[in-house]
């Protein structure tokens, strides 16, 4: 339980909020670099603030405050130039420092232009993703975690625009049991009214986690597993502050998984599903799949307004918002197996502490030494590449891909695309336990 104050404190991202000067601290996805491809500006909101990204005639990025400092227009409408844009109502002219360049109508006067500078961030492209960095200089480095560097991957991107604080979504990869019951007994209670039977749920012995130097790793003991299995041992990892990484495999054949929450506002979040796969070293791939990063909607309700609650993500996602938009956290009351929820928001008060000293928070990486690939510790032997790709890609966000087939294709050549009934129910459990 928090107080209405400690929620607010650990809710709030604007500027100038504690946290929001936390989430400042650390490199943001704001969309797929093919996404700016064929367009000269996209609308971006960030941590509260409304921004434009914008390209220029030399194909550079910027991302500047939305609103004109004369006159407030949109930059979103913005004439591009050789080395910025141009408001479309006045034609100011601004760099991607925010710096104001030109005001064709007015006298030429360097006092005013450099008073109406505006704010700007920088943008870096790494993996296929564009990421921004609203905090203090000097900036730190874009961390390239594994997943974003993996050599001769196929890229996805699954994308969802929830309602909610970013909050509660991190939470709840601090909470193992939820798989226990949202992903087990409630989907087994879907089937039930289907007139299916199934029994999918596989009970939590223990629960556990690590602190390292990126994260927390979460680690469970379900029934059945010995203390030697790697779900206990290495488990996988909470990214401090707003990812959680899953992944499988071995380096001749793996894939990553990045859920991202990137806070859009304090009551809204922008949830993204990062999938890189490295096929098989004999695989035949073709070269469109790794042309780019290829992105999709994960929708989280029907055509009638009903939450879609057949897959692992819909599953999380009807549970995340229906906490409310930002969950009350004076009225709840943890149990014993929320231990992971109460580390994961005294770290962040932690984190929020030493930042205010003046110290870099946790997972700040300065060093180019040790930025050339970050390796996040993951589970190696999960249902991945075994006999569970399929069932993966019919039982999560994948499904909506636009390359969940020729990604089966590639992975599991000769197999069909959809499993009967009974195999896609036993490796749900699977999924149910890995994926989350
Ligand atoms: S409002 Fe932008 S130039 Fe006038
Ligand atoms: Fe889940």
């Amino acid at each position: 339980m928090e107080s209405a104050e400690q929620n607010k404190l650990l809710t709030q991202v604007g500027r100038g909020t504690p946290m929001g000067q936390l989430m400042r601290r650390y490199w943001q996805p704001i969309a797929a670099a093919v996404e700016i491809e064929n367009n000269w500006t996209r609308r971006v909101r960030l941590l509260g603030e409304d921004l434009v990204l914008f390209k220029d005639r030399q194909g550079r990025l910027g991302l500047i405050a939305e609103q004109c400092p004369h006159r407030r227009a949109s930059f979103a409408h913005g004439i591009p130039t050789e080395n910025g844009i141009r408001c479309p109502y006045h034609g100011w002219e601004f760099s991607a420092q925010g710096k104001c360049l030109n005001q064709p109508n007015e006298p030429d006067n360097c006092a005013f232009r450099d008073k109406v500078a505006t704010d700007a961030y920088p943008v870096e492209e790494l993996g296929g993703l564009l990421f921004a960095y609203l905090g203090p200089e000097p900036r730190p480095l874009l961390p390239r975690f594994d997943g974003f560097v993996a050599k001769g991957a196929i890229r996805m991107m699954g994308r969802a625009m929830l309602p909610i604080n970013w909050l509660q979504i991190m939470e709840n990869s601090m909470d193992p049991i939820h798989t226990e019951w949202l992903h087990g007994h409630h989907y087994e209670f879907q089937k039930e009214q289907e007139g299916v039977k199934v029994a999918i749920s596989a009970h939590h012995e223990k629960i556990d986690f690590r602190e390292f130097e990126f994260g927390i790793t979460k680690h469970r003991l379900l029934v059945g597993q010995t203390e030697d299995s790697e779900d206990w041992t290495i488990g996988h990892p909470i990214v401090f502050p707003n990812m959680l990484a899953v992944g499988n495999g071995d380096e001749t054949s793996r894939y990553y998984s990045f859920q991202i929450r990137v806070p859009v506002d304090d009551e809204n979040t922008m949830h993204l599903w990062y999938n890189a796969y490295i096929p098989p070293r004999d695989a035949l791939v073709p070269a469109h799949l790794l042309a780019k990063v290829h992105t999709y909607d994960v929708p989280f309700k029907d055509e009638h307004g009903h939450f879609i609650v057949d897959n692992v993500d819909g599953q999380d996602m009807m549970a995340w918002i229906s906490q409310g938009t930002i969950a009350d956290r004076s009225q709840e009351n943890l149990g014993s197996t929320d231990k992971g929820v109460a580390i994961y928001r005294r770290t962040l008060k932690r984190e929020i502490k030493k930042m205010e000293q003046g110290l870099d928070p946790m997972g700040i990486v300065r060093d180019p030494g040790r930025n050339q690939q970050i390796d996040l510790p993951n589970e190696t032997k999960k249902h991945h590449n075994s006999d569970g790709f399929s069932s993966f890609m019919l039982r999560t966000h994948a499904k909506y891909s636009p390359i969940a087939a020729d990604l089966v294709k590639v992975f599991e050549p000769g197999k069909p695309a959809s499993l009967p009934e009974a195999d896609q129910l036993a490796l749900m459990a699977e999924i149910s336990q890995s994926e989350t």
